[in-house]
């Protein structure tokens, strides 16, 4: 008896001491924060019970079903990969040698003198956004201007929190023209003459995320004048190349314009869109220097960057695109892969303009087609959004962005229909 009772009041004890040091707790003053806002929209197309729900939120490939894809070429190179049991011992600091290089070469040309010379400094990053982080955490501590980073307004939602991650200031610059969907192509280079001398410009360079638009080899001509006349540094983000038109030399124009111009450019690859290796986690960033000398000092100060921040890079993903990239018999096979893909979203394009005509929609939607690559910015306003997913199930940015690839030839109409019902 006079055990229970003793029994009874220590476990008293210890929950009123439990509940003291959950009240004393060194998180008691961490505020809830808001939900991711792409991510927000994907949870609330889970709880949906519609079976014509769609979600157009999301910026990752589909096939016509829907389905997740796994390209062709990768599996292939897995396959090889696998085949030769290699060890699982970690990669240099700046990841594997070929892979960095071969990257190089895929964003300037095979035969790009910047290479040929071994004025790059190439290091595989955590995908694009990691090597974004290493690039501004770069520029945090070495870039001897105005360590300040123009935007294109808008620019992509993680662009200002990974700058100001590295403890940069963000600016912006005109862009997108909402009365046009378009280009506000005299606003950027009004707005880009203004920028402080010796500050750094982030540019993407094809597909342009949110809005799917991107200046013509004339603009782009005429923005890397004037980004040299006001000693910019140019950071170009190419997260979708091939992925836009289906071809990559194509799609690198404009990298390959601005060092053709001249200009010591910055830039951070992914291979997630254009390999589908979005959780592989695998990408580059490279600095491009005045020559070999100078290449080898930043080196050596990347890796002081990426040591404490993650060590060395993953393999799986680089060994991928290294195989594809090198093998005579695999890349071309690839080229195919992102061409399919990139052909499939151009006709996704279509077929939704084609649709909305059929619906009887007076309204002008030609810049479904004039933008490109994985995104449309459709020009719907917030009610309309907001509209589109209480009547209809469908799921997007409160931008009035779209991703393409999440439309199939068996809901395009459906899409139409609803489009067209809310916007009329
Ligand atoms: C403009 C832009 N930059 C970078 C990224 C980085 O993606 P990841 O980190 O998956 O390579 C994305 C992905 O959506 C993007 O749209």
């Amino acid at each position: 008896m006079l055990n229970t009772a003793r029994n009874s009041l220590q476990r008293n004890a210890a929950n009123i001491s439990a509940a003291a040091s959950r009240n004393s707790s060194f998180w008691s003053g961490v505020e809830m924060g808001p939900p991711d806002a792409i991510l927000g929209v994907t949870e609330a197309f889970k709880k949906d019970t519609n079976p014509k729900k769609m979600n157009l939120g999301v910026g990752a490939y589909r096939d016509d079903n829907g389905q997740p894809f796994v390209l062709p070429s990768v599996r292939k190179a897995e396959k090889l990969i696998m085949d030769r049991a290699l060890n699982k011992e970690y990669a240099p600091i700046g990841g594997e040698g070929d892979f960095c290089k071969e990257s190089a070469k895929l964003a300037f040309g095979n035969d790009s003198s910047v290479v040929k010379d071994g004025r790059n400094v190439t290091i595989q990053g955590i995908s694009g956004t990691g090597s974004l982080r290493v690039g501004t955490a770069f520029l945090s501590k070495w870039f001897p201007g105005n360590k300040v980073v123009y935007l294109p307004k808008p620019s992509w939602g993680n662009h200002t929190p990974i700058v100001k991650h590295s403890g940069i200031d963000v600016g912006a610059y005109r862009y997108y023209d909402a009365a046009t969907c378009g280009l506000d192509f005299a606003g950027a280079m009004e707005d880009i003459g203004k920028i402080p001398e010796g500050s750094i410009i982030m540019l993407h360079a094809c597909a342009h995320n949110p809005t799917g638009v991107d200046p013509t080899p004339e603009q782009w001509k005429e923005m890397s004048a004037v980004i040299k006349a006001r000693k910019l540094l140019p950071f170009f983000d190419m997260a979708y190349q091939g992925f836009a038109s289906g071809d990559v030399d194509k799609d690198a124009f404009a990298v390959r314009q601005f060092l053709d111009d001249g200009h010591n450019i910055l830039l951070s690859q992914s291979y997630s869109k254009n390999m589908g290796l979005y959780g592989e986690r695998t990408g580059a960033f490279t600095v491009v220097c005045a020559d070999k000398e100078e290449a080898a000092r930043v080196e050596s100060q990347i890796k002081i960057i990426v040591r404490p921040l993650y060590s060395n890079p993953p393999r799986h993903g680089a060994r991928i695109v290294t195989e594809i990239l090198s093998n005579p018999e695999i890349r071309p096979e690839w080229l195919v892969d992102v061409k399919t893909m990139a052909d499939r979203i151009i006709t996704m394009r279509t077929k939704l303009q084609d649709g909305l005509a059929r619906e009887g929609s007076v309204r002008n939607w030609q810049h479904i087609t004039d933008q490109i690559g994985m995104f449309c910015f459709t020009g719907m306003t917030p009610e309309q959004v907001a509209k589109i997913t209480k009547d209809f199930s469908i799921y997007l940015t409160k931008d009035g962005r779209i991703s393409v690839a999440g439309i199939s030839s068996s809901n395009v109409d459906y899409l139409a229909h609803a489009m067209h019902a809310v916007t009329k």
